[in-house]
């Protein structure tokens, strides 16, 4: 890998996870007595800015937050994990965004959003935030904040010549024009099948590469990640590992893979990198708190063979 370090732009949502750990998920008209709360400094934006600011990328966020207690501590947490935040603003109308969020035994989560300030970010917000966009190398989005400003973030960002990765977390409808824009596609399997409207693996992949798409890399938890691109397709194994809580294990995975992608790797093994760095968050809980720092990574990495290895 080279040593020259890019900047990394990162536009997405900043949350207070609200999080209740249980035996299992409640049936609906259900209750039943949890194991414990907490909260935790999350939403899929910052946890993947955070993500790769512990890995060693230079990280500049931009987003909203309320002006409340929950919005300090989300700034607390972005700026003391080394992201730069000058373009994260605060709206004195919304409260901060919140994820109410269950995890069973298994480590499996359900994720109830409420948007708050992320769902008050706007085309001016993204166009105010141009300066961020001249230095930066890669931009990395997500779909917790409006589409309008999402679109018009991926617009500047090819203007200026950044490679565009977008996880199209939660999946909404992408037009062509927009899939066209994208360099590198990352959904998880639910995702992908949403965007295709397909159930099976195959069948959405072709899908979506007969759509325009040139890199899309699928995400598959413990079973690891594809990479498919209209020349080939490879399956990148897993890390074996004990679940604890899955929560942003899929945005340590984007975090890794970005950072790699900055600093040279090529799409192997940024995924690869992806895959450790999501098995290890999935081993604590919470979702910043769980993201590894650099030298976790790399003694994982030199210490741990992945499943098919
Ligand atoms: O990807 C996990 C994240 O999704 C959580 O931190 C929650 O805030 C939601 O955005």
């Amino acid at each position: 890998m080279s040593e020259t370090k890019k900047t990394l732009l990162v536009i997405g949502s900043l949350n207070m996870d609200l999080v209740v750990t249980a035996p299992r998920h409640p049936e609906i008209g259900e209750t039943i007595t949890a194991n414990d709360f907490h909260t935790f400094p999350g939403g899929k934006g910052a946890n993947q800015a955070v993500a790769a600011a512990r890995l060693g990328g230079n990280v500049k966020m931009i987003g909203k937050l309320g002006c409340d207690p929950f919005g300090d501590q989300l700034f607390d947490s972005i700026t003391r994990n080394g992201v730069d935040a000058t373009f994260v603003t605060r709206d004195p109308q919304t409260p901060t965004g919140v994820a109410l969020i269950t995890v069973d035994q298994q480590g499996e989560n359900t994720i109830l959003i409420v948007a708050g300030a992320n769902g008050r970010v706007t085309v001016t917000d993204v166009q105010a935030a141009a300066p961020a966009f001249t230095d930066a190398a890669i931009l990395l989005l997500q779909h917790e904040l409006p589409q309008a400003a999402v679109e018009q973030a991926i617009h500047m960002g090819k203007a200026h010549g950044l490679k565009i990765v977008l996880n199209p977390a939660p999946a909404r409808e992408l037009s062509d024009e927009l899939l066209a824009e994208i360099d590198y596609l990352v959904p998880n399997e639910s995702e992908l099948s949403l965007l295709s409207g397909l159930n099976s693996l195959e069948a959405s992949i072709r899908m979506l590469l007969s759509r325009g798409v040139q890199r899309l890399i699928v995400t598959l938890g413990g079973d690891g990640a594809i990479l498919a691109t209209p020349q080939q397709q490879i399956h990148v194994p897993a890390f074996c590992i004990e679940p604890v809580d899955t929560t942003a294990a899929g945005d340590a995975f984007l975090g890794a893979f970005t950072v790699a992608l900055s600093e040279g790797a090529d799409l192997r093994e940024a995924a690869r990198r992806g895959n450790a760095a999501g098995a290890l968050t999935a081993t604590k809980p919470g979702a910043q708190p769980s993201l590894p720092t650099r030298q976790e990574l790399e003694q994982f990495l030199r210490t741990r063979a992945s499943v098919k290895d």
